[in-house]
């Protein structure tokens, strides 16, 4: 699957148990359907700035997730709110096959992916007004030596900052204590974000567990209870 010619690198798995003829068949026949940008000849995508509004038809309010691993909180979201615009983003090719394959067999119109680096996508979304950006469980990387590799840094909020409408929110959830801390550090000296005192009941409600991930489940089974934040944009960056 790996069409998406990368400007920085990745880390983490791209491939994971093979593909079933189906998944292989769907994402032969589909991925192009459903990619926000578009396939050229030699077979990879041609990242090029996109507007949400020239994606979907007749949608007004869009949303983003990053990292949707197999997918089922983007696929949910999507069957529950069919007047919003849903893009998201994967390196995992099972994920995005997992996915693909659903909104497939239920022909949903208000979903498209980038199967590729997320920065990829961030970079070239700037200014689309996202209503949401939803990060469930980034990869912690707990090794010390590879912090660096965290998405949620400085840089990378900057480029979230530009692709949210103001009023839009960031909604993360992690079940590691010292990351969820290095989140709200990287955010508390921001003036054009402010982080929303909600209950975790309030965050889970739209998630509930109709919309649990593979991740979120995984924290529980190991009694780690999940930290949930959500920082509002209020000014410019
Ligand atoms: C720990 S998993 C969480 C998956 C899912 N959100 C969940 O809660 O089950 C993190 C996901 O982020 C994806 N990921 C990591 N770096 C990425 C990148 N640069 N661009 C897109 N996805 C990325 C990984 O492939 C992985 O599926």
């Amino acid at each position: 699957m790996d069409r998406t010619i990368t400007t920085q690198k990745v880390f983490g798995r791209r491939k994971g148990k093979p593909l079933s003829n189906r998944q292989k068949e769907n994402i032969q026949r589909y991925l192009s359907k459903y990619s926000i940008f578009n396939l050229q000849t030699g077979g990879s995508f041609k990242l090029e700035k996109i507007d949400p509004t020239d994606l979907f038809n007749n949608l007004k309010d869009f949303e983003l997730e990053i990292g949707f691993g197999m997918g089922h909180f983007l696929f949910q979201k999507a069957l529950a709110q069919p007047n919003v615009g849903f893009l998201g983003c994967e390196v995992f090719e099972n994920g995005v096959a997992s996915l693909l394959t659903k909104v497939k067999e239920k022909n949903l119109k208000n979903i498209l992916i980038h199967p590729g680096n997320c920065i990829d996508l961030l970079d070239n979304l700037g200014n689309a007004k996202l209503n949401a950006i939803h990060i469930l469980f980034p990869d912690p990387w707990p090794k010390n030596k590879h912090h660096k590799r965290r998405f949620f840094t400085p840089e990378n909020i900057d480029k979230m900052c530009f692709a949210l409408k103001m009023g839009g929110s960031i909604f993360v959830a992690t079940d590691i204590e010292e990351y969820a801390s290095q989140m709200i550090r990287n955010m508390k000296y921001r003036r054009d974000f402010e982080e929303k005192k909600m209950l975790v009941r309030e965050f889970k409600f739209p998630l509930g567990n109709q919309f649990q991930t593979k991740f979120e489940r995984k924290a529980y089974a190991l009694d780690r209870i999940p930290k949930y934040m959500v920082f509002r944009r209020v000014a410019d960056g």
